[in-house]
């Protein structure tokens, strides 16, 4: 079987078919993957159940894996393995956390818009993401496409974008829920700030992305307040509806996104409902295959 792709929206994303992710890819199918990615950003497969080894193997056919947050510790682990983050609001027995517990709250950062780690240098690739448990309502996950963003933001902007940083923070989105956090300064210190332009060349596609998201605290040479109303502009501009495609999530998807050209966020549910997915992130890597155009 070969790789079958159906559009999800005019934009981006597309329902993936016809390859079997519990067991190891063939060199072909894995630059097909990549280059649906180049082309889709999102990708979606229903029906395919993944136990947590089964998960890990095969995002590591994509790069080694990064495991993000998770470096600055903190939390009784769920997961197996160190690279496998535990998206779920559940503790170890399996019940839904106490409202102010920090997963909690890091759960709810994760309804801000933001591409995985883009707090951290060298970059992230893919973010591949599988559902479990899911709760009666809401939960989605809503992704936003930074290359249609880009090519739809008025000129002037586009020269003013050119040329510009941010700095990205790993608490930043944290704090904006939180105002003052009490992170110590040692886990302050595991994840120090960096830049990247605001805007980038995606490598698989060369499309131009605006690289915007939550993580994004300031801009280098602007006054706080200034940059910081540039950056929100920016972020209402490149999640507005039309660029948007929302998952709705069942039990034994896998969504597969390029965390370089989209931003995500999850939906409200009831927090007193289980909800349980698990994620990997690929450190950005040449991948030893690429499809021929
Ligand atoms: C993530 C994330 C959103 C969600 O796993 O990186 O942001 O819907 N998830 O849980
Ligand atoms: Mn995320």
């Amino acid at each position: 079987m070969s790789l079958s792709l159906r559009p999800l929206h005019p934009l981006f994303a597309a329902e993936a078919s016809g390859i079997d992710l519990a067991r190891p890819l063939p060199p072909e199918q894995i630059a097909a993957v990549v280059a649906a990615l180049d082309r889709h950003a999102v990708l979606v497969f229903r029906g395919q159940p993944l136990d947590q080894e089964q998960q890990v193997a095969m995002a590591k056919q994509f790069g080694p894996l990064n495991p993000g947050l998770k470096k600055i510790g903190g939390r009784v682990e769920r997961m197996r393995d160190a690279a496998l983050i535990d998206i779920s609001n559940l503790d170890p027995e399996g019940r839904p956390l106490p409202r102010d517990n920090k997963k909690i709250i890091s759960g709810l950062a994760n309804q801000l818009w933001h591409s995985d780690s883009s707090f951290q240098a060298p970059a992230v690739s893919y973010s591949m993401l599988s559902a479990v448990t899911l709760p009666s309502w809401g939960g989605q996950t809503e992704y936003a496409d930074l290359r249609a963003a880009w090519d739809a933001l008025p000129l002037r902007l586009q020269r003013q974008v050119k040329g510009l940083e941010a700095e990205h923070f790993a608490l930043h989105s944290r704090m904006t829920l939180l105002g003052d956090d009490d992170y110590s300064a040692e886990q302050l210190a595991t994840l120090p700030a960096v830049v990247w332009p605001l805007h980038r060349i995606h490598p698989g596609s060369g499309r131009d992305v605006l690289f915007a998201g939550i993580h994004a605290r300031r801009i280098l040479g602007m006054g706080v307040a200034e940059g910081k109303m540039l950056l929100l502009d920016l972020l209402e501009h490149a999640t507005q509806p039309q660029f948007r495609y929302r998952h709705e999530w069942q039990v034994g998807d896998l969504v597969i996104w390029d965390n370089r050209s989209t931003l995500h966020r999850g939906r409200a549910y009831d927090l007193s409902e289980p909800r349980d997915l698990r994620r990997t992130t690929n450190d950005e890597v040449p991948l030893p295959v690429r499809a021929v155009a």
